[in-house]
């Protein structure tokens, strides 16, 4: 089949060279793509907003599915419009996609669902925050409902901080992002991320992974999209993965298509491991960047085919896909000043070097430039390995990491830290 990818991050990368490996797959396309992917696929300019012209593009090159990578296409309908014209589409609808688009969306649809995750209450002015306030103890978590790039999460101290982040938010200071707040319980226990493949009612589970957001060593500093990842994450327990799949993720895939609004394709659920059990912290309607890049490094079956059967609502006789029993650990080689104000165009040498230390290099923000790789945007390569367990995959990362020439980048050394000190038995 013919595949057009949409995307031009690690993420997409990682799909792009894991759908380059499927048999079924007979020609890549991918929108905007970057050099990394260009490896693995034909690129093409396309403007994604106008989905007229993605859908003309589709028909003349015989486009059997399309794959959306990031979350802004799904929450702006394209998948949508894509299955108007009957072309196939891994991703969801506009109204599905509101699971990741608005967090009061995905609040009430869990207490409708009975699904567990934090108290909260929704709020579309200050004055009604403020008044909501009243009932949270502190800290509290302060949201704003839509995309925020990851950044619209507040946990306040204090009183006083979280009337600052009320205010802001109303201010404007998160953009559409803030317009309406959600008010969230403070929870505590180790977070962790699910991922499941849905059709709109039939469900597979697709690996466990966990991440690293904030920039800095030992989980300092800013909030970042994530600066490392590992999969499968031995927190989740198969145990735990059963009580999410049946506490969490089956009640949404039924609640959606029992609301008119069948959600397809992937579901990634991040979870906060409390003592009463795993809850619901928030959903995405895409893989997890870095997380996919773990989960495709482990994947053992043909992704083209396994989409393909999303995307046709064709899921009931899958079984669950086979992963490798091995550890996947990658590390963020990101430019210095992320997440703030990365330097771009710095120089990126050596990566043929450091892939011979048994890495896998996905580049997030490259480009070609007079025949030199530079530095493109925030995060720039995903550093990638594979072990027996995560020490292993860490050892192999870094190895490949010290090998590779990037002047004005960084990267966390402790990826994995907490893997690494459970199987060293601290
Ligand atoms: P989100 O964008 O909803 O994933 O939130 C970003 C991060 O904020 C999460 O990864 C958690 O670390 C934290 N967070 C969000 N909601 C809560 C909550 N109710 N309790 C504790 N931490 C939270
Ligand atoms: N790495 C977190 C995310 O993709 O949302």
């Amino acid at each position: 089949m013919n595949i057009l990818l949409i995307g031009s991050g690690g993420r997409e990368h990682a799909l792009a060279w894991k759908l380059a490996q499927s048999p079924s797959l007979e020609k890549l396309y991918a929108t905007p793509g970057n050099p990394g992917i260009a490896q693995h696929a034909e690129l093409v300019e396309l403007d994604i907003t106008d989905h007229g012209e993605v859908i003309l593009f589709c028909g003349d090159k015989d486009i059997d599915l399309v794959v959306v990578g990031p979350e802004a296409p799904l929450v702006d309908g394209l998948a949508e419009s894509l299955r108007t014209a009957e072309i196939f589409v891994f991703g969801p609808d506009k109204a599905a996609a509101q699971l990741e688009g608005s967090k009061g969306f995905t609040k009430d649809l869990c207490a409708r669902a009975d699904i567990p995750t934090a108290g909260y209450v929704r709020a579309t002015s200050a004055a009604d925050a403020l008044a909501a306030l009243d009932d949270f103890s502190i800290p509290v978590v302060i949201k704003a409902d839509g995309l925020a790039a990851g950044k619209g999460v507040i946990i306040a101290e204090t009183r006083a901080e979280a009337e600052a982040a009320i205010a802001d938010m109303f201010d404007g200071g998160f953009g559409e992002a803030g317009a309406e707040v959600v008010i969230e319980e403070f929870l505590t226990g180790e977070e962790a991320s699910f991922f499941a493949i849905t059709d709109g009612e039939n469900v597979v589970p697709f690996g466990t992974a966990q991440d690293h957001k904030r920039v800095g060593d030992g989980d300092v500093g800013p909030n970042t999209g994530g600066m490392g990842a590992y999969s499968p994450a031995p927190v989740l327990t198969a145990e735990l993965q059963q009580r999410v799949m049946d506490e969490i993720i089956k009640p949404t895939v039924a609640a959606m298509a029992a609301d008119g609004m069948p959600y397809s394709g992937v579901l990634f659920a991040g979870l906060m491991l409390t003592e009463s059990g795993p809850q619901l912290i928030e959903y995405n309607a895409r893989f997890g960047d870095p997380e996919c890049q773990v989960l495709m490094m482990r994947l053992e079956d043909d992704l083209a085919k396994l989409m393909m059967r999303t995307a046709r609502g064709d899921l009931a006789q899958t079984s669950a896909p086979a992963f490798s029993a091995e550890t996947a650990l990658t590390v963020v080689m990101a430019a210095k000043g992320y997440p703030a104000t990365p330097e771009k165009g710095g120089k990126i040498r050596n990566l043929a070097r450091a892939e011979r230390e048994g890495a896998k290099i996905f580049h997030a923000g490259t480009a070609e430039v007079e025949d030199a790789l530079v530095a493109s945007g925030g995060r720039v390569l995903n550093v990638t390995a594979l072990g027996a367990n995560a020490t292993e995959a860490q050892a192999r990362a870094y190895a490949a990491v010290d090998q590779i020439e990037f002047e004005s980048g960084f990267c966390r050394r402790d990826i994995g830290w907490r893997e690494v000190a459970r199987e060293a038995g601290e």
